[in-house]
């Protein structure tokens, strides 16, 4: 189980983390994947790399996404069975069945293909308002100005909060996202801001509480109104529940397309080809350029799962309480899986076969959203901005390890063109199923 490779591999995992290695961590991935199984020496740990032993983990209802069963999260001593350390107030994301299933199921049906295809008009208009701005100013960063305000504000309206404090939220779901970076797994330590993520989160949690107190005296068409009035088996959500799965949808629906958006933009500016191809034909071009940047560049690096009970792994014994670290990156660019995994081809005909919205049961609820602003974004942009390129050479990245993306990117452009550009709505062919079931 643990074998020289193994062994050797183990020294790659401290880079990941490494800031520097943000620019490129694939060549990271691939290391690990070589040697895999990747065990974490002294501590609980195992990681994976391959495309097989992802699918086979998230797959697998013995992988479990609720922190009460990993070792790694219990102080030391009590291994044996003793009370877990009393983690954040879970979302349903950490949760296992039938808990989990049973609140997903209520916020669901918002986020349908049906559903979020009346969002188009609403997505386009936004991003024509940003590009505007960015027209009226002479400037325009991909980052700050296009791929963060917008998700924010979409997932905002789509929840029934005030946009008029985006930037509040933003960067309070921004400290949040770097709480699952990989640190306790690789090196045993939180990663780094733990106070003021610890702040960011009770000010997230002081929000929602007092949101969901006035929608209860007031009700409105919206989501947290619709969980106020929800009951699972005959009874109401605890206060907690209404305001973890608020907080979750906030912070899940905007960090990740960010990133899909930001490195995206990154990624087209190299590929005129395919920008002009956008701008021709969104409605044929954009559904697989999203897929194929999802697969290339997957807005979460990895996820974690811990084991339940005694399983095993592509023939990895892993025993009970062990946390397993998926790199979907690595996995979307293993070469048994796709062919010439590190090239941008925009017509790849499996790039949906990526890892980059999970799998099973927890499978990404706001997959269509996701990918719907993506498309809009990245039409809109190649409609309107004309010549873009880099301004100030390769971009700085954030922090993250896991919502891996530029912090900024400013663009020198020819021009951006008014919003008058003919355009005509993505159609997808996707399928309608109520709750975004896995694949
Ligand atoms: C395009 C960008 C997005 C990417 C790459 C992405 C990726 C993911 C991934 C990988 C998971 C599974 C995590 C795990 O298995 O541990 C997930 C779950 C989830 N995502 Fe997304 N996501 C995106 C956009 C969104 C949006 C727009 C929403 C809207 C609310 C959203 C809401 C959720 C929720 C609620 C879950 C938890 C599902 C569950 O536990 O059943 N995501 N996402």
């Amino acid at each position: 189980m643990r074998d020289e490779a193994g062994q050797d591999a183990v020294v790659v995992l401290p880079h990941i983390l490494d800031p520097r290695s943000r620019p490129d961590p694939y060549p990271l991935y691939e290391e690990v994947r070589a040697a895999e199984p990747v065990w974490v020496p002294g501590r609980p740990v195992v990681v994976f790399a391959s495309h097989e032993a992802c699918e086979a983990v998230l797959r697998d209802p013995r992988a479990s996404n609720d922190r009460h069963h990993a070792l790694l999260h219990r102080p030391p001593g009590t291994a044996g069975g003793a009370a877990p350390v009393p983690a954040e107030l879970p979302s349903f994301l950490f949760m296992d069945p039938p808990r989990h299933s049973a609140l997903r199921r209520l916020a669901a049906p918002g986020f349908t293909p049906r559903a979020v295809r009346r969002l188009a008009p609403m997505i386009r208009e936004l991003t024509d308002d940003l590009l505007d701005e960015a027209a009226a100013r002479g400037h325009l960063d991909g980052v700050a100005d296009l791929a963060s305000p917008l998700p924010v504000t979409v997932i905002c309206r789509v929840l029934g909060i005030d946009t008029g404090e985006r930037e509040w939220y933003r960067t309070r779901s921004s400290l949040l996202g770097q709480a699952v970076d990989p640190y306790l797994a690789f090196l045993g330590v939180p990663a780094p801001g733990l106070a003021e993520r610890r702040r960011a989160e009770a000010e997230l949690t002081e929000f929602f509480g007092r949101l969901a107190a006035e929608r209860r005296v007031e009700p409105r068409d919206d989501m947290v109104s619709r969980l106020l009035a929800a009951e699972i088996d005959g009874e109401p959500l605890t206060d907690e529940e209404i305001v973890t799965t608020c907080r979750l949808l906030l912070n899940a629906g905007h960090e990740t397309t960010v990133s899909l958006i930001a490195n995206g933009l990154l990624t087209l500016l190299d590929h005129p080809g395919t920008l002009a191809a956008l701008r021709d034909d969104p409605v044929a071009t954009a559904p697989a350029v999203v897929e194929e940047l999802l697969r290339l560049q997957p807005p979460l690096q990895l996820v974690h799962r811990h084991a339940r009970e005694d399983m095993e792994v592509r023939g990895t014994p892993v025993p009970r309480g062990t946390t397993m670290v998926l790199l979907l990156a690595g996995a979307n660019r293993d070469s048994a899986a796709f062919g010439c995994p590190h090239r941008f081809d925009a017509e790849r005909a499996d790039a949906s076969r990526h890892l980059s919205f999970g799998l099973g049961t927890h499978y990404c609820l706001g997959a269509p959203l996701g990918r719907l602003e993506a498309e809009l974004a990245f039409t809109r942009f190649a409609q309107r901005v004309v010549g873009p390129e880099l301004a100030d050479g390769p971009p700085h990245y954030r922090p993250h390890v896991v919502l891996r993306g530029p912090a900024s990117l400013p663009l020198r452009t020819r021009a951006i063109l008014d919003r008058a550009t003919p355009w005509a709505p993505p159609r997808r062919e996707r399928s309608d199923q109520p709750g975004t079931a896995a694949r």
